[in-house]
């Protein structure tokens, strides 16, 4: 056999590296090479286990022959129903076999009980394994009761081995296996402290090359880190099929689980939960828990229709513009980019004929959401405009649109939906580019306002 080298491995990327060196050739990060220990090649193929057992595509780990992809069958994905349609809705619909899925957030968030919820719904029709490294096996059973779930066909498994695991998954040959957590986990194969990057990468590598040779699924649990990455921070993220990211602001009860990476669907999709005293609920039209509770008109304050996935959703925006003891005032963005904040007020000044040159700006989007969409571009300007005139917009009014370089504004996909859901949540009025007005300036009771330029909305406004 040949023998097991020594690499490095950036915590920050997972890039690579040869020799351990003081920053990473990749990301530029400084003193982030861990050094971990690289099984040779010619045994992550060995042994095999062949054509998958199960109907997945996962399997023939052994032939790599060339194949002309139009004479592969048409081999319709499988996908398994978790039992929760919010997470299957950030799966992309489903788990497929042999897909690994880690599911990453913060101590405390909820990833225990999202994957023992799922594991029970899905256990009727798939075997399921719950190993926990950071539990006892009471402590699961007791909240497995707690929370009222169909325990029968769910196997539990205290251990955190990934040798032991793997043998004990031969024997059972489940069809979905939760690790919780992917920390715990440790390989003979390394000296290295469980808990270390390489200790990590290495059993969740193993736990991949099972899902991948037996077409079992896999969740692995991760805490976030506090620099924000998962295990030592981005090591599994390349190595997995999907990775989501379970949030929520401290103090809420709401949860948003978002795809990050996903082979399998899109990565705009949310799932919304909230945690109670039976666990997690799934919250199905999540547009008003993104509303700041106060439903009198307050300066500075802008509700917008951003489409997250497949869905429209209400959110604020909130801004807070104030004069600024600075010789460089302050911009601060929360939930959206910081640059695409400063370019907007360039061009609120240039094209609105609106200075905050002296201002400190805050924008917030409230709830804990993140806007990447340019749709925010418009009702960002207006809360800004908002608090600087410290005149609330009418309290039924929405808005969405992209705003150009020379003060256009611009149409953004799926309007029609947007205006839809604005209307149904009892919006009287909404501002939007013109090539995402109807044309009879109504939607429902709503009355849709098509602006073309900046100063028109902002007078609009
Ligand atoms: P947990 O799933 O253990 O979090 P994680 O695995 O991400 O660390 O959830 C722990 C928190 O959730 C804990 O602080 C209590 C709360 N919780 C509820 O409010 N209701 C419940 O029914 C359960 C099971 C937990
Ligand atoms: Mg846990």
């Amino acid at each position: 056999a040949s023998k097991a080298r020594t690499a490095y491995v950036c915590t920050e990327c997972g890039a690579d590296h040869g020799k351990w060196q003081g920053q990473c050739a990749e990301c530029g990060a400084w003193n982030t090479l861990s050094e971990f220990v690289v099984e040779p090649a010619s045994t992550a193929t060995k042994g095999g286990v062949g054509a998958s057992r199960r109907s997945g595509w996962a399997g023939k780990v052994d032939a790599p022959a060339v194949t002309a992809l139009k004479d592969l069958g048409h081999n319709e994905e499988v996908r398994v129903s978790t039992g929760i349609g919010e997470l299957d809705r950030v799966l992309g619909g489903g788990l497929v076999p042999g897909a690994v899925v880690l599911v990453g957030g913060d101590p405390g968030i909820g990833k225990s009980t999202l994957l023992l919820q799922a594991v029970a719904k899905m256990a009727a029709v798939l075997p399921a394994l719950y190993v926990t490294g950071e539990e006892s096996l009471g402590q699961v059973a007791g909240r497995g009761t707690r929370l009222g779930l169909p325990l029968d066909g769910v196997h539990a498994l205290a251990e955190t081995g990934v040798e032991r695991i793997l043998e004990h998954a031969a024997k059972m040959r489940p069809g979905l296996i939760v690790a919780d957590s992917v920390q715990t986990l440790w390989t003979e194969e390394l000296s290295a402290a469980p808990g270390s990057v390489g200790q990590v990468r290495e059993s969740a590598a193993r736990l991949v090359r099972y899902a991948k040779e037996t077409g079992t699924a896999v969740f692995l649990v991760g805490h976030v880190t506090k620099e924000g990455g998962i295990a030592g921070p981005r090591v599994l993220e390349h190595m997995v099929d999907a990775v989501l990211y379970f949030e929520g602001e401290s103090g809420s009860r709401f949860r948003v689980l978002r795809a990050f990476k996903n082979r399998f669907g899109a990565v705009n999709e949310l799932g919304v939960f909230a945690m109670g005293d039976k666990g997690l609920k799934e919250v199905p039209n999540p547009s008003a828990i993104f509303l700041s509770g106060s439903r009198t008109p307050q300066p500075g304050s802008c509700v917008m229709v951003t489409r997250e996935g497949t869905r429209p959703l209400l959110v604020e925006v909130q801004a807070l513009v104030d004069s600024s003891p600075l010789s460089n005032p302050r911009r601060v963005a929360v939930g959206m980019e910081g640059n695409r904040l400063a370019m907007l007020l360039a061009v609120l000044h240039r094209h609105g004929g609106v200075g905050v040159g002296d201002q400190d700006v805050f924008v917030n989007i409230v709830g804990g959401i993140r806007v990447q969409e340019t749709a925010a571009d418009l009702p960002v300007l207006l809360s800004v405009l908002s608090s600087l005139r410290d005149r609330p917009l009418s309290e039924q009014t929405v808005a969405f649109g992209e705003v150009g370089l020379s003060g256009e504004i611009r149409p953004v996909p799926n309007g029609e939906d947007r205006l839809k859901e604005a209307a149904t949540h009892g919006f009287k009025r909404a501002i939007v580019a013109k090539g995402n007005a109807p044309k009879s300036g109504r939607v429902g009771d709503m009355q849709v306002i098509a602006v073309e330029r900046l100063a028109e909305a902002l007078e609009q406004a």
